[in-house]
């Protein structure tokens, strides 16, 4: 198993990472997709809430943008730059082909919640105090490490799902280019998560909090706190066969977190609270499907 610690990572380095994304990956123009769909049907009845799911969630980076805005009011400039020039201005194409490719499909359009919640507002409020804003940047650097390694894992599965079900152009001109961009986005938070953890910033109080915070408000990417989005994500954990063995997904979704959170807590694999959610959701959608 890698160790996350024994790679040191330089604020430098984060920086020209950020700067090579936005060369090396524009955003994904609409008209670069072949919009051909052999069997529409076919592909609504495998993966209809599958892309659902993703266009919603996709869609919601504004939301998340908003929520940084609160969440980090003295920004750092290279977050900023990864969330203005690189992150953001890819998401909301993900979104906007995945969601049109829904509507190809015959199904509605995709409704993002643009909400701020009261949680985070909260959170917001605290954090103009400059120790609190420490501790909401490790959280976001860990949400985002977290969700983007469900993007990558479930864009994978899709890629080749497609492929097996004969649609080349879905496959190669909107999965593959989509799932191209995410592994870049899980290595800024990968990296920026660390650089604050190996940068001793944080006295041990402040990890000690960021620990329980953590444990209270993980959350699988997409699910907003909400039974029926926890609902969703447990069909498309089990459409796209993560279901069939959790600890694995655990372990892949997990472990940055386990080795920066948990450091001392020697051969955790994944922190409880990721397969927790897991089981949660996956039972939420046994029993009330994805229509909950
Ligand atoms: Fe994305
Ligand atoms: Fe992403």
């Amino acid at each position: 198993m890698m160790d996350v610690m024994a790679d040191r990572i330089s604020p430098q380095r984060i920086l020209e990472h950020v700067q090579r994304l936005g060369e090396q990956y524009p955003p994904i123009a609409l008209d670069s997709v072949d919009r051909r769909v052999r069997e529409p049907k076919a592909v609504a009845d495998r993966y209809g809430h599958v892309i659902d799911y993703l266009a919603r969630v996709e869609l919601e980076v504004d939301r998340n943008v908003l929520e940084l805005l609160v969440l980090l009011p003295d920004v750092q400039e290279v977050d900023r730059m990864f969330y203005a020039d690189v992150w953001q201005p890819q998401e909301i194409q993900h979104g906007l082909i995945l969601d049109r490719l829904q509507q190809d499909l015959g199904r509605p359009a995709a409704r993002p919640e643009l909400e701020v919640s009261f949680g985070i507002k909260v959170m917001g409020a605290l954090a103009h105090f400059s120790t609190i804003q420490d501790i909401a940047r490790l959280l976001y650097y860990l949400t985002g490490a977290s969700t983007e390694r469900q993007a990558v894992l479930a864009y994978n599965v899709l890629y080749d799902g497609m492929l097996n079900l004969g649609e080349p152009a879905i496959a190669d001109t909107i999965i593959s280019p989509i799932r191209r961009q995410e592994p870049g986005h899980f290595a800024f938070y990968r990296m920026s998560a660390t650089e604050l953890i190996q940068s001793g910033a944080l006295k041990p109080w402040q990890l000690y909090l960021a620990r329980v915070l953590r444990q209270k408000t993980y959350h699988l990417v997409g699910t907003n706190h909400q039974d029926r989005y926890r609902a969703q994500m447990g069909g498309v954990a089990s459409v796209l066969g993560f279901a069939d063995d959790l600890e694995k997904y655990a372990r892949e979704v997990g472990r940055i977190e386990a080795q920066l959170l948990w450091a001392e807590q020697s051969g955790m694999e994944f922190p409880p609270y990721v397969l927790k959610a897991l089981k949660e959701s996956i039972d939420l959608y046994r029993e009330r499907g994805f229509d909950a």
